[in-house]
């Protein structure tokens, strides 16, 4: 339940329904750079605001908190959303499994609803193998669904190319000034759900005079008219804040909607790799865990 001005209202979330079937919130609260030791309150109060979804990942070191926070929310494990990811010096098939149930352990959960391979690392050329290892933990109900993060059009159409399984969800960065259309159109005419990650481009794109413009029209944050331009355009977000007022506002995205100007407005942001906030999966093999 959310307080707005005096009225109580319960946000409702809707779903993306993935390629297995499932339902996925389209609102989730990510909780990447948030400190081991810090994690366990945000993420509480991300549950009462009514947040169902929650996203971490074996390299942010905060599974443990995240579990949790889960197991004294008193919130039904049915009704949550857990995603985690295998980092990128686990990739491999025995390495996987053995990952996986790591991560498991540290959540205390007995399955999680979505994991992701969390980069391709194409230097590896790993993630063929991985994969082999994700589609047994689906096979095995360890896993409700299986899917990717920051992978490119050419490692979706291999993966599709050589395996059994398509992934339900490819976690990528899209924001307003970083869109990566194409591997956005990639994953629609695979059937692969687009999960943006960053959001917000970690809140540098929220001063875009285009974005306050439309804020300041519909009486919402800049954060909100963010947010909701992805929603209208199908994506699934998971957006951080550590503040439990930016929380409750980022999920009040259900209640009004973008003009189709102040949409074309905001995807004229775009700017290419400039606007990137975060590594090129082309390149990018960081394999340092962090703990
Ligand atoms: N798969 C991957 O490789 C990958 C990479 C990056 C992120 N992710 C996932 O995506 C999630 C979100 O991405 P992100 O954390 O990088 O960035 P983000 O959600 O785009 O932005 C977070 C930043 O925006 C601020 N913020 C949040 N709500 C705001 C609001 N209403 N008004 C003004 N500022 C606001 C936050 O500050 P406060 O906390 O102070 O509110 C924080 O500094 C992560 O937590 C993680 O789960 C995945």
């Amino acid at each position: 339940m959310i307080g707005k001005g005096s009225t109580i209202f319960m946000t409702q979330v809707p779903n993306i329904t993935l390629n297995t079937g499932a339902a996925m919130p389209q609102l989730g609260y990510g909780v990447f750079q948030v400190p081991p030791d810090q994690v366990v309150e945000p993420v509480a109060e991300a549950l009462r605001a009514g947040y169902r979804s929650i996203d971490t990942a074996a390299v942010y070191g905060n599974e443990e908190g995240v579990g949790r926070a889960i197991a004294e929310s008193g919130v039904a494990r049915e009704d949550l959303f857990v995603t985690t990811k295998l980092w990128n010096d686990k990739q491999g098939y025995d390495s996987t499994l053995a990952a996986f149930d790591e991560s498991l352990t540290r959540l205390g959960l007995d399955y999680v609803d979505l994991y992701l391979i969390h980069w391709p690392v194409p230097s590896r050329d790993l993630y063929v193998e991985t994969w082999r290892a994700f589609e047994k933990l689906l096979a095995d109900g360890a896993v409700r669904a299986i899917g990717v993060s920051n992978f490119l059009s050419d490692h979706l159409e291999r993966l599709v190319a050589e395996t059994d399984v398509v992934p339900a969800v490819n976690q990528m960065e899209v924001h307003p000034t970083f869109q990566q259309v194409d591997v956005q159109q990639t994953c629609r005419a695979l059937g692969i759900a687009v999960e943006a990650y960053s959001p917000l481009g970690r809140g540098g794109d929220l001063d875009a005079p285009a974005v306050v413009a439309a804020a300041t029209e519909l009486g919402v944050t800049p954060a909100q008219v963010v947010l909701r331009w992805a929603v209208q355009q199908n994506r699934i977000v998971i957006p951080k804040s550590m503040s439990v007022e930016r929380q409750a506002t980022n999920m009040d995205l259900f209640s009004f909607e973008l003009s189709e100007e102040q949409m074309a407005q905001i995807d004229a942001l775009e700017s290419g790799v400039d606007g990137r906030t975060g590594a090129d999966p082309a390149t990018a093999a960081f394999t340092q865990f962090r703990d």
